[in-house]
């Protein structure tokens, strides 16, 4: 939630920090802002509002220039999305601006003892306590007081500041937020993900929780809060700066849809080692556990009950699953016999994290399936998958939930081999089988004028059903989900056999029910329920795999997909869904990358 950066160099910084705002906005984007730091003065431009809004009042001040500045791009937690609630917020004096993304959970007392000193106070924003704080402990030295302020907080924060007493110099600092530093020829940078300045410099400092930063055009310090200086290494980013451009494409969202059959290869190939699938590297002794437990939120989530329904296929082992955000809550039954999984793309999600730590306070192992290299989550778990997915930037995740899927379906034959569930004829028979779906999802990925006409078709809808039955319906919630965040339509995914115990009163003339009938051992059952619904007036668009033709006399649209191992359909079968959910929104006209309320790292609680 919020992205911000920082740059010190000696060029312009206005257009530096504005683009890679622009690159940050996927984190949220209710409201904008810049600081920059021309000699003994700080000059500041905010907004409410999208990263646009910013650029057009920015370009037309003139007064706001300097080669070092500070930009933050906000999802509102604490206040409403507003000019004064926007960052970066700046000392009364003007001394300080700072920009933050996190949350500061004892501001109200904070702000409260700040008040009886006489400090007023402008915003709603927790993040306000911060600045003000510094501007109080202020004593000429800006290491020390910034190590002072930060010691009285409490939550978690990724900081930006800017000191008028220290021209062409920005600090930050981080406790469970992300940031990274960008190591660039006569210019350096921070930000809270590298996509921001990637089109300026690869090589890359993490900035640990504790640490602090003073970052000038050619110098940067690490330090700690004995201001000991730390010596780090650097870490070169593998990725292009295309992979976090459209590259022709109209939205993010298409060209990572697009992606994913070359993110399906690049996640399976590293880890087959003599045609079998092979996770040794992971040290884990699999035998060790009694039963698993998969969390995690959103499509991460729906991710999960795939893998669920595959690891306990093949595996023979107890997996249960739950959502992140509400796990803890339950005094869940984990001990040391369990295994728990953690799925995140992002590896930031502040629920994710929580479920972590109650896993651990438990006794649990955590392994954690994470697409970004060094995030939190990464490196909280005890053992840690990398999808390798690349820069993920649409808010609505695709190829990050594919790659999910794919690591999951890879850990269930390798650890079912492992408990010696199956052989090593059936290993390699699996291993060839997942080695085949990038190329499946490819073939998929041809659909893609059929689905465009299908929601050309549908797209007025103003409620759709989704129904499967077992890894079909494990693909029905994330392909409903996929269609509520991005087009705003009302949906629901049921598994089929079930709508005729709840809602089915719900489907009447015209209702458009998306029947996945993949699965294909439970073929006559799922068309029973097609029948069932198209009886009440519904009007059924069907999607089922290559060779079915029975399908064709009960559906009024089909949609084939390529055949698969039955149990590794979800990572072809829900492209189309992807793809129906895309273009209905583009036909509604709604913003795809950046859906309405939504930020694609969550690290509220
Ligand atoms: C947010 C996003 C979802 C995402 C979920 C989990 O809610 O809007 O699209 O699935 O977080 O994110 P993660 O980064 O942990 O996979």
């Amino acid at each position: 939630m919020c992205g911000i950066i920082g740059f010190s160099g000696s060029t312009d910084a206005k257009n530096i920090i504005l683009d890679g705002l622009k690159r940050l906005e996927y984190r949220g984007y209710d409201s904008a802002g810049i600081a920059l730091q021309n000699g003994n003065v700080i000059n500041m431009v905010k907004t409410s509002g999208k990263v646009d809004n910013l650029v057009a009042m920015a370009d037309a001040d003139t007064k706001l220039a300097g080669n070092c500045g500070i930009g933050h791009t906000r999802w509102a937690t604490h206040g409403v999305p507003s000019d004064v609630n926007a960052h970066p917020h700046m000392s009364a004096d003007g001394k300080f601006a700072i920009v933050h993304n996190g949350i500061i959970e004892n501001h109200a007392e904070i702000k409260n003892k700040l008040i009886q000193k006489g400090v007023k106070f402008l915003s709603e924003t927790d993040t306000e306590v911060i600045v003000q704080l510094l501007d109080y402990y202020y004593d000429g030295d800006i290491k020390k007081t910034l190590v002072k302020t930060t010691s009285m907080l409490e939550g978690s924060y990724a900081l930006g500041v800017l000191c008028v007493d220290n021209p062409g110099t920005i600090y930050a600092a981080k406790v469970s937020s992300p940031l990274i530093i960008g190591i660039g020829a006569g210019e350096n940078y921070f930000a809270s993900d590298i996509t921001a300045f990637i089109s300026h410099t690869k090589n890359v400092i993490d900035l640990e929780d504790g640490e602090f930063a003073e970052i000038s055009a050619d110098k940067i310090t690490i330090f700690d809060h004995n201001f000991k200086e730390i010596k780090k290494e650097e870490r070169k980013i593998t990725w292009d700066v295309a992979a976090a451009e459209k590259s022709g494409y109209e939205h993010f969202m298409l060209k990572e849809i697009m992606e994913q059959p070359a993110a399906l290869k690049a996640t399976i190939e590293p880890r087959i080692k003599d045609n079998k699938v092979n996770f040794d590297e992971l040290n884990i002794d699999i035998k060790k556990y009694d039963r698993i437990l998969m969390t995690a939120c959103g499509s991460a989530y729906y991710a999960g009950c795939v893998g669920r329904d595959v690891i306990e296929k093949l595996c023979r082992i107890h997996v249960h699953t739950e959502v992140a955000s509400e796990l803890r809550y339950r005094d869940p039954m984990i001990d040391e016999k369990t295994l728990v999984i953690v799925i995140s793309q992002s590896g930031e999600t502040a629920d994710t994290i929580a479920a972590i730590k109650e896993a651990k306070n438990k006794g649990a192992d955590v392994m954690a399936i994470v697409n970004v290299v060094g995030s939190a989550i990464a490196k909280l778990a005890d053992f840690t998958i990398y999808t390798w997915a690349g820069p993920e930037i649409a808010v609505a995740t695709t190829k990050g939930y594919t790659t999910q899927v794919i690591v999951l379906y890879m850990f269930a034959v390798w650890a079912a081999y492992k408990l010696g569930r199956i052989d090593e004829k059936q290993l390699l028979e699996l291993t060839k089988d997942i080695k085949r779906l990038p190329e499946r999802a490819q073939r998929t990925l041809d659909l893609n004028t059929k689905v465009k006409k299908l929601a050309d078709k549908y797209h007025e809808k103003q409620s759709i059903f989704f129904i499967g039955r077992y890894l079909d319906y494990a693909v029905c919630l994330e392909g409903s989900l996929k269609l509520k965040e991005i087009s705003y339509i009302h949906s629901e995914a049921y598994a089929a056999g079930e709508l005729k115990h709840g809602t089915i009163a719900l489907i009447e003339e015209g209702r458009l029910v998306v029947a996945v009938c993949c699965y294909e051992p439970l073929l006559d059952k799922i068309i029973s329920n097609v029948q069932q619904v198209k009886a009440r007036g519904a009007q059924v668009l069907a999607l089922a795999v290559e060779g079915n033709k029975k399908i064709f006399t009960e559906a009024d649209d089909v949609l084939l997909v390529p055949k698969a191992n039955e149990l590794f359909m979800a990572a072809v079968e829900i492209i189309p869904l992807q793809l129906f959910a895309y273009y209905v929104a583009k036909n509604n006209k709604c913003d795809i990358d950046k859906p309405k309320n939504l930020a694609k790292s969550v690290t509220v609680e």
